[in-house]
């Protein structure tokens, strides 16, 4: 991972952006053709990167459940039998596109979006092609894994006049909805201080270190991976922008931390002796869409969790000052025994504690209980239960915004480039203090546009 510490200062961003006002835009299949065969009013839409979330929540459901809105028209994927299983899994008849022919899949297919669904990293290359040649964008976070890209796809979404939206389903969970009503609502006064701690336990937080999340260089580590849904999430309730990160960070639990290890599980000799010990074989889906594929770019998605490479911290702690005063300290865990978070605020009328149970060894009847405790009055508690669907309703109502039309958006929960980039790049600032030990401005890493015009 690269350390050089703001790789787009001040001076180089403004000779960069001159340069970049007068480079013309590639072709756009808009200048060539007008789209044909298309059924009327229906959003015509590429996919990029054809795995779990691609063929998933953003394949198959739309498919299914919004088919009268919209249509796919190609699908793309570096590794072409994993192309082929979505184009089955999707029942559709599209063409398939090598990762290389990705801008030729554009002027081919002439998609109006194009859903970035890729490893991690290679988003922001899509992305901003996919601006380039006059498609909106709708981006799986994190939308960027350095500070660089967040720059590159903020250039070039503003000359496009083209739109990203970054998928952050995060902001619809009943419990993340209950949070934004109760500070919107003023009742705690000026938040002065927050706390964010978030539990991944020894089967999701594992199943990242199984797979390409567990090397930086893909996933930006899980202050990028996971943590920007909370830093976006923590910016959209405090309506503020992070300026100050602080951050500690190490692998402590999987990686180099065991006497034995393999490459993946399936070939393992330490099968029986394993906790971590995982048979994909078992698993229908998963042997259809990644050990069919992996002969195509040895990718195995059962990767041993005691890889002596495995670099992306499972244990990290985090102090970020925002411009409005408040100061949060947020952690992540990713080797507990329950699952979870832990959420308070510290306002000067009172303070709102929140605990969201996703899975745990002991029952409860709801998904979130909170407290509202405020200064010299009693305190007030309740609970919530969380919607059906995936991620407990939340990947609905954001499919629902912004495939069904003239959906209002009260709360503001569908989130656009700044919110993407701003929320990627609290992770990276603090990737970035781990890596250098000192504290990290945010400005420092990247020119935001005064007035946010487009
Ligand atoms: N918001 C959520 O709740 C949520 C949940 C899961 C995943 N995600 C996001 O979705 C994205 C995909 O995750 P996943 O679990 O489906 O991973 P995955 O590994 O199953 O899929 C990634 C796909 O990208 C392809 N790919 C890799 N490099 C590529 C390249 N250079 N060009 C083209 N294709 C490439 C892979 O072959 C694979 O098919 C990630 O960014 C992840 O953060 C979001």
């Amino acid at each position: 991972m690269k350390k050089k510490r703001n790789p787009l200062g001040r001076r180089k961003f403004l000779e960069r952006s001159a340069v970049l006002a007068t480079a013309p835009l590639a072709l756009s299949w808009q200048d060539a053709a007008t789209p044909s065969g298309s059924a009327a009013g229906k959003k015509r839409l590429a996919m990029v990167g054809t795995g779990s979330r691609g063929t998933g929540m953003w394949g198959r459901s739309l498919v299914e459940d919004y088919g009268d809105q919209v249509e796919f028209v190609a699908l793309c994927d570096a590794n072409q039998k994993r192309a082929a299983y979505a184009k089955k899994y999707l029942n559709i008849d599209v063409p398939l596109y090598q990762a290389s022919d990705f801008v030729k899949m554009i002027l081919e297919t002439k998609p109006d979006s194009v859903i970035v669904t890729t490893t991690d990293c290679f988003h922001a290359k899509y992305v901003k092609l996919a601006l380039e040649h006059g498609c909106d964008v709708i981006c799986e976070k994190p939308l960027v894994t350095n500070a660089q890209q967040g720059q590159e796809i903020l250039d070039a979404e503003k000359r496009s006049g083209k739109k990203i939206t970054t998928t952050f389903n995060a902001r619809f969970g009943t419990s993340s909805e209950e949070i934004k009503k109760v500070l919107s609502s003023g009742v705690l006064g000026r938040i002065i201080s927050a706390e964010f701690q978030e539990y991944l336990d020894i089967s999701h937080g594992a199943s990242y270190f199984r797979r390409w999340h567990g090397k930086k260089q893909y996933s930006g580590s899980l202050l990028v991976h996971k943590a920007s849904h909370h830093f976006d999430q923590m910016n959209w309730w405090l309506d503020a922008d992070p300026e100050m990160v602080n951050a500690f960070g190490q692998v402590a639990f999987y990686g180099k931390n065991n006497a034995f290890r393999s490459t993946h599980c399936r070939s393992c000799a330490f099968s029986s002796d394993c906790q971590f010990y995982w048979d994909i074989t078992k698993e229908q889906r998963q042997m259809d869409l990644y050990v069919a594929c992996e002969k195509e770019d040895g990718y195995v998605r059962d990767g041993c969790v005691w890889d002596n490479d495995i670099d992306t911290y499972d244990s990290m702690t985090t102090e970020i000052k925002y411009k409005n005063g408040v100061l949060l300290n947020y952690s992540l865990n990713a080797f507990m025994p329950y699952e979870g978070q832990q959420i308070a605020f510290n306002g000067e009328l009172g303070r709102f504690d929140i605990r969201i149970y996703h899975r745990q060894p002991w029952e409860v009847d709801y998904t979130a209980e909170y407290r509202l405790t405020e200064n010299f009055k009693e305190t007030k508690t309740w609970t919530t239960t969380s919607g059906a669907g995936e991620h407990g309703g939340s990947d609905k109502k954001l499919k629902d915004l912004i495939f069904l039309k003239d959906r209002p958006d009260p709360m503001q929960q569908l989130a656009d480039s700044r919110a993407g980039v701003m929320s990627s790049l609290i992770g990276i600032a603090a990737y970035t203090s781990i890596e250098t030990g000192k504290p990290v401005a945010i400005d420092d890493l990247i020119e935001f546009p005064l007035v946010w015009d487009w």
